[in-house]
């Protein structure tokens, strides 16, 4: 901890994994405790504070946080100050047994209690270490506020922001923990959205992604749903791209649909629509509570209303009793939509899921194999696609340098595919970029040739 500033308690690191919900909630997380008086730490091994966000979601992803623990431990025992808090979707489902595992771990905080780190942290520092842990294990579902969306921190392209709008699933797929780490579903008042909306856009925000893991099945006390919300905010002065993820298929309805294609091009014309399967046998299995052609109809109806829109999905393979001629149908369903984006994994047994009740004949080596098979063939359509963009411009918001190459920006277009680029350009600017490359999972090239000859006369 350095003497200098007073007003400083010390540094901190967050570690991220799972969804878009968990990576808002490490901003959150981080802005509760700038508001505290931490700094970010400039590397883990000399941070006061070490929190992971974790995620629970498949049994790989729940296991490294504990080889994760088992390393920082050894950096723990140099660094004597330092504390070591489990957050997220694993601190939730295993509570004390974080503690019964890994004694040397001072903090577990499920998702819904971040705002108890501050006064955690404080009362562990003046207590000695481990005097206070925090699980909290009750949901106060009926009264969560979401205080915390105004103090988060805003990513490095300061032009794009996550605003959830909905916690929890009330759904029951039989494979899911989600509905036992996050809960039941809590939403928050358009009216309070619409005010961060505001607040965000006048900070020059341009790009608003909301966020829920059923985030279509949004409603307030008012009688608001997700219709009412994008119209509302699409009329926001300087707000000029709206996504919102993750959307469950069942409650995409015609409603939802009108609203999206009146706001377009504002409401973005890309949609991560998870369908699991492309056999209504293993859905009604999953009790996913559609079937193969109505998840078809839907994204149907959505072309028609939206020309050029971009569909985007998660697959699992080797269900319980998912057969070949199962999997088979999940290939011909990509064939069919032809996705621009594919999430997929092997089914992994969740603690307390309704699947661990069901017959599973197929060992995970086969699960794999048919893993590796879908993935080669979705690769063949997005090559194929991705193809479609060469030659063409397109509009950038810019995220900020790639990671892969420093001297490249990268950032998105409306539809949501990832452009990597060069030229003079800076995070947060909309850039228009002509397309020269293309790979099944990414597009490249370079800023317009007139943009920048108008820059070397004006420059901005
Ligand atoms: N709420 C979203 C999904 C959130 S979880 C929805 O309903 O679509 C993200 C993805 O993880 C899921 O879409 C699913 O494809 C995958 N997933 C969830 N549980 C899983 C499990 N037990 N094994 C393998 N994949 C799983
Ligand atoms: Fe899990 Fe299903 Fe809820 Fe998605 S809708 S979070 S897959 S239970
Ligand atoms: Fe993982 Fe929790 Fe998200 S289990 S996917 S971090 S809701």
């Amino acid at each position: 901890m350095s003497a200098g500033d007073p007003s400083r308690v010390g540094s901190y690191h967050i570690h991220t994994w799972g969804c878009q919900m968990n990576v808002h909630d490490s901003e959150k997380l981080a802005g509760v405790l700038e508001r505290e008086g931490y700094v970010p730490a400039t590397s883990e091994d000399d941070a006061d504070v070490i929190l992971l966000n974790t995620c629970s979601i498949r049994e790989k992803a729940s296991e490294k946080v504990f080889s994760e623990l088992g390393r920082l431990r050894r950096l723990k025992r140099t660094n004597s100050n330092m504390l070591l808090g489990v957050c997220g979707c694993v601190a939730q489902q295993e509570g004390e047994n974080i503690y019964k595992r890994a004694p040397y771990v001072d903090l577990v905080i499920g998702p819904r209690a971040i705002d108890s780190i501050g006064p955690a942290l404080a009362s562990i520092r003046d207590g000695g270490r481990g005097a206070l842990r925090v699980t909290d294990t009750e949901y106060r579902s009926d009264s969560i506020r979401f205080p915390f969306d105004e103090i988060r921190r805003i990513g490095e392209s300061r032009a794009k922001a996550f605003v959830t709008i909905i916690e929890g699933c009330n759904h029951r797929c039989t494979y899911c923990i989600v509905p036992t780490t996050r809960g039941r579903e809590v939403y928050r008042p358009m009216a309070d959205v619409l005010q961060e909306v505001r607040v965000l856009a006048r900070k020059s925000v341009v790009e608003i992604e909301f966020l829920g893991q059923t985030v279509n099945a949004y409603r307030d006390s008012e009688g608001n749903t997700l219709a009412e919300l994008l119209t509302a905010t699409a009329a926001i002065d300087g707000i000029r791209r709206i996504r919102f993820t993750t959307s469950h298929p069942a409650q995409m309805t015609e409603r939802l649909m009108d609203a999206m294609a009146a706001a377009q091009p504002t409401v973005c014309a890309y949609l991560h629509l998870p369908v699991q399967s492309g056999s209504s046998r293993v859905l009604r299995a999953m009790r996913r509570g559609y079937d193969r052609e109505t998840y078809l109809a839907k994204i149907e109806a959505l072309r028609s209303r939206i020309p050029g829109m971009l569909f985007g999905t998660d697959i699992i393979v080797g269900f319980p009793g998912e057969t070949e001629d199962d999997f088979l149908q999940t290939i011909t369903l990509l064939d069919e939509v032809q996705f621009d984006t594919v999430y997929s994994f092997a089914y992994s047994p969740r603690p307390g899921t309704r699947a661990l009740e069901l017959d599973d004949d197929l060992p995970p080596a086969g699960k794999h194999e048919r893993l590796q098979r879908l993935q080669e063939h979705q690769k063949g359509i997005q090559a194929a696609r991705m193809a479609t963009w060469l030659g063409r411009s397109v509009e950038v918001l810019v995220e900020g340098r790639s990671k892969r190459n420093e001297e490249r920006w990268t950032g998105r277009t409306v539809e949501s595919r990832v452009v990597n680029f060069v030229g003079d350009s800076a995070p947060g600017r909309l850039e228009w970029v002509e397309i020269t490359e293309t790979t099944p999972f990414s597009l490249a090239g370079r800023v317009r040739a007139s943009d920048l000859d108008r820059r070397r006369l004006a420059p901005i």
